[in-house]
C-alpha cells in the first residue's frame, strides 16, 4: 500500500491505523474545495516558474476530470486513501503523470486542508444566514397578515399585558437578524487563505500567498503560517452562531408547541406539517417544533465538543484538528433542514386569533392601564400601583367583577371603566418599540427594510 509518506517508512499501515485516522468517509464533502485550491495552488506554481505552463495545463485537466468523476460518482477510492485531499492527489498523479507528481509542491496538506475547509465554510455560513432570510421573511409576512389581533404578552409565563400578534411574531424575527449578523460577521473575519502556509512555516520556493488568495475569492491571505495552519477559531465561531441560531428557533419551537396544545388553543398546524399517533387517532402532534427544540441541545454539544477538542492544543498542526468537520457538518445539516421545516412550519399554521383574544381580555391586563390613567391625572406611579392592586385583589378575593369595583372606586370610577374595554389596552401601548398598533406598524416597516438590506449583503439570497 502506498502512502503519502512511503520514502521514509519501511513497512505499510496497519489496517486498524487506517480504520481509525481515516477521514475520507466523511470529508469527501470538501472535494470540491480542495480541487478548487488546487486549481489554485497550480495556478501560484506556474506564476512562481516552478511548473511550465504546459505541466500546469496538463494538472489543471487532470483536476477537471476529478472533478467531473466525484459528481457522477465514478472515482475509486482506495483503501489507502487517508482522506479526500490524498484521493484527490492520486487520481490526479495517475491521470497526468510526471506534472501531477509536481501539484503538491510547497504545499502541506495542513495548509491544503484550512484552505479547502475556509472555503467551505465561509459558503455555508452564507447558505444558512440565507435560510435564515426565508424563515424571516415567513415572520414579516405573518406579521402583516395578523392586523390588528392580539394575544397575552406573558412573563413568567403569566398573563401579562396584551401585545400585538404582530409585535410577538417580529420580536422573534428580530433576533434572527442578529443571528443574520453574526453569520456574516465570523464569516468577514474567516475570510482569509491559508495556502502558502505550508506544514507551518511557510516555504523556500516563490510561492505568492497573496496572489492565491485572490485567485480564491479570499480577502487576504494568512498573516502568520503557525496561526492560520493551527487554529479552528472560525469553525469554532460558526458553530457558536449556529448554536445560537439553533436557540432562537428552539425558543419558537417551544412557543408553537405550546400554543397547539388544547389548554393554550392559540395555533393550528397544517396536516403538512404536523405528525398523528400511531394508537391514538384523535392526535395531531407538533414534532417539527419538538425537534427543533431538540436539536438545539445537539447543537450545543457541536460546539463544546470542538471547544474542548481545540483548548490546549500546542502550536502548530495536530491530528486532533482533523476533528473539527464532523460537528460542523452535523450542525450545518440540521440547522438547515430545521431552518426549512420550522419556515413551513410557521408559513401554513392557522393563528386562532380569537383564542387569543378571548385570554388578552381579561380586565386584570389592563391592570397597568388603570394605573398609568391615574398617572396621568397627576398621582404619583407607587400610590396608583398601590391603589390597583387593591382593587384587583378585593375583586379576586370577593369574586366581585374588577368593571364593578373599579366604577364603583372614587379614584377611579366610570371614566376609567373605558380602559378594561376588550381590545383597548393594546391600543395604549404607544411608545416606540411597543406593542401596539401605532409603533408596531412602524416596526414592520423598518423590518421590512431591514430585511431588504440583508438580503443585499447575505450572499446568492
Ligand atoms: N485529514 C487531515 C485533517 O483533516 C488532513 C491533514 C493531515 N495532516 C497531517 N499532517 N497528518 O486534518
Amino acid at each position: 500500500m502506498t502512502t503519502l509518506w512511503h520514502g521514509r517508512f519501511e513497512g505499510g499501515p496497519a489496517p486498524e491505523l487506517l480504520a481509525f485516522s481515516e477521514s475520507l468517509s466523511f470529508d469527501r464533502r470538501l472535494a470540491g474545495d480542495d480541487i478548487a485550491g488546487s486549481r489554485a495552488h497550480v495556478r501560484g506554481l506556474v506564476r512562481g516558474g516552478i511548473l511550465t505552463p504546459q505541466e500546469g495545463t496538463v494538472v489543471l485537466t487532470a483536476l477537471d476530470r476529478v472533478e467531473v468523476e466525484i459528481a457522477d460518482g465514478t472515482l475509486e477510492f482506495l483503501p489507502s486513501d487517508e482522506d479526500v485531499h490524498t484521493a484527490v492527489e492520486r487520481r490526479v498523479t495517475a491521470l497526468a503523470g510526471e506534472p501531477g507528481a509536481k501539484m503538491h509542491t510547497g504545499r502541506s496538506r495542513n495548509d491544503q486542508v484550512a484552505t479547502a475547509f475556509r472555503l467551505f465554510v465561509k459558503r455555508e455560513l452564507g447558505m444558512v444566514a440565507g435560510k435564515v432570510l426565508v424563515l424571516q421573511e415567513v415572520l414579516h409576512a405573518r406579521a402583516v397578515e395578523a392586523g390588528a389581533a392580539y394575544l397575552p404578552g406573558y412573563t413568567h409565563l403569566q398573563r401579562a399585558q396584551p401585545v400585538l400578534l404582530a409585535h410577538h411574531l417580529l420580536a422573534h424575527a428580530w433576533a434572527l437578524a442578529r443571528d443574520v449578523d453574526r453569520l456574516l460577521a465570523t464569516r468577514k473575519r474567516m475570510d482569509v487563505s491559508p495556502l502558502g502556509a505550508g506544514a507551518l512555516a511557510g516555504s523556500s520556493l516563490p510561492l505568492d500567498p497573496a496572489a492565491v488568495a485572490e485567485d480564491l475569492g479570499f480577502a487576504a491571505a494568512f498573516d502568520n503560517s503557525l496561526d492560520v495552519t493551527s487554529d479552528r477559531d472560525f469553525v469554532a465561531e460558526g458553530l457558536f452562531d449556529i448554536a445560537l441560531l439553533g436557540i432562537h428557533l428552539s425558543r419558537i419551537g417551544e412557543e408553537v408547541w405550546l400554543w397547539a396544545t388544547d389548554e393554550f388553543g392559540f395555533l393550528r398546524l397544517d396536516d403538512a406539517w404536523s405528525t398523528g399517533s400511531s394508537m391514538m387517532p384523535q392526535k395531531k402532534n407538533p414534532d417539527i417544533a419538538e425537534l427543533v427544540r431538540g436539536k438545539a441541545g445537539r447543537l450545543i454539544g457541536d460546539l463544546t465538543g470542538l471547544l474542548a477538542t481545540l483548548k490546549g492544543l500546542p502550536l502548530a498542526y495536530n491530528r486532533d484538528l482533523q476533528e473539527d468537520k464532523e460537528p460542523f457538518f452535523d450542525a450545518l445539516d440540521q440547522i438547515s433542514r430545521a431552518l426549512d421545516a420550522l419556515s413551513g412550519l410557521l408559513a401554513t399554521a392557522t393563528f386562532v386569533t380569537d383564542r387569543m383574544q378571548a385570554a388578552a381580555d381579561s380586565p386584570y391586563s389592563a391592570a397597568t392601564d388603570l394605573a398609568e390613567w391615574l398617572v396621568e391625572r397627576g398621582m404619583p406611579f407607587r400610590e396608583a400601583h398601590t391603589i390597583v392592586g387593591a382593587v384587583v385583589r378585593d375583586s379576586l378575593e370577593r369574586h366581585v367583577p374588577l368593571t364593578e369595583l373599579v366604577a364603583a372606586h372614587p379614584a377611579l370610577g366610570d371614566d376609567a371603566l373605558e380602559l378594561l374595554e376588550p381590545g383597548v389596552s393594546v391600543t395604549r401601548r404607544t411608545t416606540p418599540g411597543g406593542a401596539g398598533p401605532v409603533p408596531v406598524a412602524a416596526q414592520i416597516e423598518a423590518f421590512a427594510a431591514r430585511l431588504q438590506a440583508d438580503k443585499a449583503r447575505v450572499p446568492h439570497a
